[in-house]
């Protein structure tokens, strides 16, 4: 569960603030959507959740703990094990293969076998299994984002937070995000989204809309 309790944001050289004392609760379970129009503040919102944008004022409590009164340690713990987050443009390393990005944070802890073995099960489930040995300017947007998104839910968060996930996408192929999503959700996972994508309504628990700031 990941509650965000009055956060306020600004970034410094706006004159404007980006978010205003915003409450969601996401309940394990749970697909929340964030929405609203271009600019509004979704993505911020996002890293603030992520736990990668300290707010000016809040907290952001994952299970009951502010996380961002967390020591460094403790915080990337977070980063690695429990708060996932696929952010709106594309991160994968260029110098690595699909898998390689994919496994490439955990094989230092884990088997590397059993990292594969995992990596191409949930490709598989996203239509991407064979894109494993290619390199990330090989793929489509479409496929880089499902790539991202198998990294994201590799060692199985328990917030997965995921920005745009289906924007620019065909029906066919944002519909497959969307159930993967759900799915995600459904094994009590918390799952959080900046969505334009008006499907998002015939999977999300709940719609949160972030009004563009007037002052
Ligand atoms: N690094 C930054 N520095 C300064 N201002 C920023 C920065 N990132 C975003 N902004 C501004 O903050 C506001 C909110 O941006 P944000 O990216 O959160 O919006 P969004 O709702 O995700 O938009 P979109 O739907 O286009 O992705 C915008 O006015 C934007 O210009
Ligand atoms: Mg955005």
């Amino acid at each position: 569960m990941l509650i965000s309790e009055n956060i306020s944001f600004r970034y410094r050289k706006n004159k404007k603030q980006t978010l205003s004392d915003l409450n969601v609760k996401t309940d394990d379970g749970d697909l929340t959507a964030v929405m609203g129009e271009s600019g509004s503040g979704k993505s911020t919102f996002l890293a603030v959740m992520a736990g990668i944008l300290k707010p000016d004022q809040g907290k952001v409590l994952f299970n009951g703990e502010d996380i961002y009164s967390l020591d460094d340690r403790k915080l990337s713990d977070i980063h690695l094990r429990h708060i996932s987050y696929v952010p709106q443009s594309n991160i994968m390393l260029k110098h690595l293969t699909v898998i390689e990005n994919i496994i490439c944070a955990f094989k230092e802890t884990e088997d590397e076998g059993t990292l594969k073995e995992r990596a191409l099960a949930l490709m598989d489930k996203l239509g991407i299994s064979e894109l494993g040995e290619k390199f990330p300017y090989e793929l489509s947007g479409g496929e880089l984002k499902r790539a991202s998104l198998v990294r994201a839910v590799l060692m199985s968060p328990d917030i997965l937070i995921a920005d745009e996930p289906t924007t620019g996408l065909d029906k066919v192929t944002g519909d497959r995000i969307l159930n993967f999503l759900r799915e995600y959700a459904d094994g009590k996972r918390s799952v959080l989204v900046a969505t334009h994508d008006e499907h998002i309504k015939d999977y999300a628990d709940k719609i949160v809309t972030i009004e563009r700031s007037l002052r």
